[in-house]
């Protein structure tokens, strides 16, 4: 298993690219799945999830071509709508393929994805919606079997809140099984995410007709048949936000170009907050803003609760305490979405930081350093604030198990390199 070994102390410097989003490209994936016509992205990152999603699709039958920069899907009429365990079980967003299946193929066979680290993944929401369209749903030893009566779906009014809120994939399941269902579906307490509204714009393309995205009423009228279509995935504003907190947490000056700043702000205003300078030197398209962040001092303290968007993204909640670690003052982050998402917590701990869980909460103690040391990585987030740690404290950091950091970063390593980080990956032979 590789690592990371990072030299703290460098503030990072220079200009990077972000990247296409990781959370938009999966749905985004599932969703060619509603027509046998060719659907191309552009700009889907190459992740270890991606390429789970990728040989997901493959495992269903579809055939996937790289063309000029763009993954090509087509998932002809002979597909077999079966995501199976094996593959399921190493992405549980796999569970994403189960609305367009249902909707294209009027039944589907999807593993039950299990937990993870940040807690239960439960998908009860997602499995409500469904039956709402008219599905029935059973489970078959851990796969959810589920049918469309007469093979179609029928349009209906769901309300898709659950007790932590709304839910990001459930929505984009529902939704995409209505586009093909029969009269019109209202969405009620949906997901307000970017990547929803990414993905309604890819659907729309292809001939389905969806509005309200990016509010929590999304209505879809359901049509015959969907064409294939182009379109570019937006960017990463979560690997967008690591920068930016790497950027601070170093007292270092970053300029990130294709940056989603429009979609950051309950982020962004909590660093400026914090006194990180912000400037947006180009937003001709706020999607794919060019930003510069700096920080020459120690950041002042804050109170972070994680809510669903607009709210304070819960995907950047451990790269954001990595950095109060440092802040001159007690901070306070409330974890609301996935409240035992703190695995970050006793690692950070082992670097010196002082931080006091209560719950769902945590106390952050800003110290003056960090102190370098071997850390485990645990999950995709947790383990970018350990990076993040390590950028910024003094002597050497070991971050064990960077497969978790393959999930959602593009060779992360190579792109600190490019804003002077000192940090490698190697061969853990242990
Ligand atoms: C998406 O996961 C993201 N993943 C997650 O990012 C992100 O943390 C999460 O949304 C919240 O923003 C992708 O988009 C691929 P949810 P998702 O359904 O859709 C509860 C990362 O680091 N819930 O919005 O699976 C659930 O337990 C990953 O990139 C139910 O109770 O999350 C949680 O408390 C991690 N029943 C809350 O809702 C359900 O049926 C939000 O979950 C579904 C969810």
């Amino acid at each position: 298993m590789d690592r990371f070994i990072i030299e703290g102390g460098s503030p990072l410097r220079g200009t990077t690219r972000v990247r296409g989003s990781k959370n938009a490209s999966l749905p985004l994936l599932a969703a060619a799945l509603l027509t046998e016509g060719p659907v191309s992205l552009r700009g889907v990152p190459d992740l270890a999830d991606t390429r789970n999603m990728r040989r997901l699709l493959e495992a269903i039958g579809c055939e996937l071509t790289a063309e000029a920069g763009s993954v090509v899907v087509r998932a002809g009429a002979g597909a077999s709508p079966h995501a199976p365990y094996e593959i399921v079980r190493t992405m549980r967003a796999s569970i994403c393929v189960l609305g367009p299946l249902l909707a294209r193929f009027g039944r589907a066979r999807v593993a039950l994805p299990g937990g993870c680290a940040i807690g239960p993944r439960p998908v009860d929401l997602h499995l409500k919606g469904l039956e709402a369209l008219g599905a029935a749903i059973t489970l078959d030893s851990g796969d959810v079997v589920a049918e469309a009566p007469r093979g179609r779906l029928r349009g209906a009014t769901v309300f898709l809140g659950g007790a932590m809120g709304s839910t990001v994939l459930g929505t984009a399941n529902v939704m995409c099984a209505a586009t093909l269902a029969e009269g019109v579906t209202v969405i009620e307490s949906a997901a307000c995410e970017p990547e929803i509204v990414d993905l309604a714009r890819l659907l729309s393309s292809m001939g389905a007709r969806v509005s309200g995205a990016g509010s929590p009423r999304i209505t879809v009228e359901g049509v015959d048949l969907l064409e294939g279509a182009d379109h570019t995935v937006i960017p990463d504003r979560i690997e967008a936000g690591t920068l930016m907190a790497a950027a601070a947490a170093t007292r270092g000056d970053v300029t990130l170009e294709n940056c989603p700043i429009d979609t950051m702000l309950a982020f962004t205003v909590k660093l400026r907050e914090i006194g990180v300078t912000l400037d947006i030197k180009d937003d001709s398209d706020p999607l794919r803003s060019t930003v510069r962040v700096c920080l020459d001092e120690r950041p002042g303290p804050t109170e972070i609760t994680t809510q669903p968007h607009p709210g304070f993204p819960t995907d950047l909640q451990a790269q954001t305490m990595a950095l109060l670690t440092l802040a001159d003052g007690h901070s306070v982050i409330t974890e609301k979405i996935f409240p035992e998402r703190f695995l970050h917590v006793a690692e950070l701990g082992r670097m010196g930081a002082k931080i006091f869980r209560q719950g769902g909460s945590a106390v952050v103690s800003g110290e003056q350093r960090l102190i370098g040391a071997p850390v485990m990585a645990s999950d995709l987030r947790a383990s970018a604030g350990l990076v993040i740690a390590g950028l910024a404290a003094e002597g050497t950091t070991i971050v064990n198990r960077v497969y978790h950091i393959d999930r959602g970063y593009q060779r992360l390593e190579e792109t600190l390199v490019s804003l002077n980080a000192r940090i490698q990956r190697t061969e853990d032979s242990s």
